[in-house]
């Protein structure tokens, strides 16, 4: 085997100790799928008080009252926990009970730039501590944005980081400090290259921690290759796409995997029925199962259609809500998992009363359990995203043979195949546009294909038998941390913006 890497992977939420979307089941799985292939992986992430059980992970504290000196003003004292996410793979949590302990939720403080560039700090000092000479820095989302920034100013000169090189991905760029950019009047807008501001000056909460990542990272990487290419213009980059396409050749996209353990149709403990694609007659108990316990006619030739997203703006769920009555009149049955936004939840409460035969909506809180059984007894799944970084769950939903209707957008782009009746080839249905129209169009056209019973068996066994695990994507960011290796051998690009950097 080649060199046996060091990375450290630092990010704001690992399931199962903290969670708010598909960030959390990335953290989980990548550094365990990278730390198969031979590597040696530490994770770093906050210990948020009232989430997470130190008693239930059989936490140990590592190191007591660490003293961070943010800068020359501002010093703040921090613990470190040491648990695991698997044999021989540390995840490190640091606690600092005033920035991370009072809130039931993970984000949404209205200092949350100074907690995160309290926690940069804190990541960095203790991969100091524990002298693990790191040769990658993996950082995810706004929330570590700074580290690729210190490692090449305060922390330029440290013993055990100076070798290490950086890699920030982009999971959603919407996101880029602690809160939204388009607020942050033009004055105060952050150009990237200005000392950081002391805690007692308001101007810390405008950093743009993302955009300091992007300018500063060794490399940068999307959740998938359409997003990565999609960032660079003008509709998705969110201001960001001109300082993207000045790193061009430091951008690269990586479709996630999911869990393969987890997920697994044949047997996983909340289905009715296991199956997989020898045994595939059998997901129709699943059907029979979830029609039944949600209150349908329990009719095996009724297309059965589920989303299981949150019902947010990003998603596009809006649009079900906008043709709801023409969806209603065509055969199907409907059921929507997952909370959100109070308007839309509003709407679709509504829609749920008017056709209790035909539509459902199921809150997430405490039915999280439904998901994969969904997916087992659902014969489609819909997500008609606005945009969309890769998406995980329509990789969950085809290897549960749950066909996907989607957007042709980021990572849906990538990962699902649109149907082409002249060939019979394809794992799902794919409309281009944005609209009620283009959605409609795909829902109709997958609900005739559900009744050629040959053409749609074949189907369901290809979208199962696609290659989904972290095993593929994990190799290739193995590839790209070599890369990150070998970046100061490349020419630097001299941009404005680089230049200012490298000069600080
Ligand atoms: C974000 C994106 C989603 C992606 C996930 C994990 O939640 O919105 O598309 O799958 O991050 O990378």
């Amino acid at each position: 085997m080649s060199k046996v890497l060091k990375i450290v992977s630092i990010v704001s939420e690992i399931d199962p100790f903290s969670k708010s979307g598909g960030l959390a089941d990335v953290a989980r799985s990548l550094p365990k799928a990278i730390k198969r292939l031979g590597h040696d992986v530490i994770a770093i992430t906050p210990l948020y008080g009232k989430i997470i059980d130190k008693k239930k992970y059989d936490l140990k504290l590592i190191y007591e009252n660490v003293d961070l000196y943010i800068n020359s003003e501002d010093v703040v004292r921090v613990n470190y926990w040491q648990g695991y996410m698997m044999e021989g793979l540390s995840v490190y949590f640091m606690e600092c009970p005033k920035y991370f302990s009072k809130r039931k939720t993970l984000y949404g403080s209205s200092c949350e730039n100074k907690r995160w560039m309290i926690f940069d700090v804190a990541a960095l000092k203790l991969i100091s501590l524990l002298k693990f000479n790191a040769d990658i820095v993996h950082c995810h989302d706004w929330q570590t944005g700074l580290i690729p920034f210190y490692l090449k100013t305060k922390f330029r000169y440290s013993k055990t980081l100076s070798k290490a090189k950086t890699i920030f991905t982009i999971h959603n760029l919407i996101f880029q400090l602690g809160k939204n950019w388009w607020e942050v009047p033009l004055k105060n807008k952050d150009y990237g290259h200005k000392r950081l501001p002391h805690f007692s000056n308001p101007d810390l909460e405008n950093i743009n921690f993302a955009k300091r990542a992007i300018l500063s990272a060794d490399v940068i990487s999307a959740v998938s290759e359409k997003y990565r290419d999609e960032l660079m213009t003008r509709q998705f980059g969110q201001d960001l796409h001109q300082i993207l396409r000045n790193r061009k050749d430091r951008l690269f996209g990586i479709v996630n995997g999911i869990d393969y353990k987890s997920f697994n149709p044949n047997n996983d403990p909340g289905l009715f029925r296991n199956y997989n694609c020898k045994k595939i007659h059998r997901k129709k108990l699943n059907k029979e199962y979830v029609q039944k316990k949600f209150c349908l006619p329990v009719n095996p030739d009724i297309p059965l259609v589920c989303t299981t997203s949150r019902i947010t703006f990003q998603k596009g769920l809006a649009l079900v809500s906008e043709i709801a009555e023409e969806l209603m009149n065509l055969d199907m049955q409907l059921i929507m998992l997952g909370d959100g936004d109070k308007n839309y939840i509003k709407e679709l409460k509504r829609i749920s009363r008017k056709y209790p035969k035909k539509f459902i909506w199921i809150p997430f809180t405490g039915n999280a359990q439904y998901e994969t059984l969904l997916y087992a007894g659902a014969d489609f799944f819909l997500l008609p995203s606005h945009y969309e970084p890769c998406g995980i769950n329509q990789l969950k939903a085809m290897r549960y043979g749950c066909i996907p209707i989607v957007r042709r957008v980021g990572g849906l782009h990538d990962t699902v195949i649109d149907f082409d009746p002249t060939t019979c080839d394809g794992t799902g249905f794919v409309f281009e546009k944005f609209n009620k129209f283009s959605m409609y169009r795909a829902i109709v056209r997958a609900l005739e294909n559900f009744h050629y019973k040959d053409v749609w068996k074949n189907m369901i066994l290809r979208a199962m038998q696609e290659s989904n695990s972290w095993e593929i994507p994990a190799k290739k960011y193995v590839t790209l941390y070599k890369k990150a290796l070998r970046v100061s051998d490349l020419r630097p690009r001299q941009t404005k913006e680089n230049e200012s950097v490298k000069n600080k």
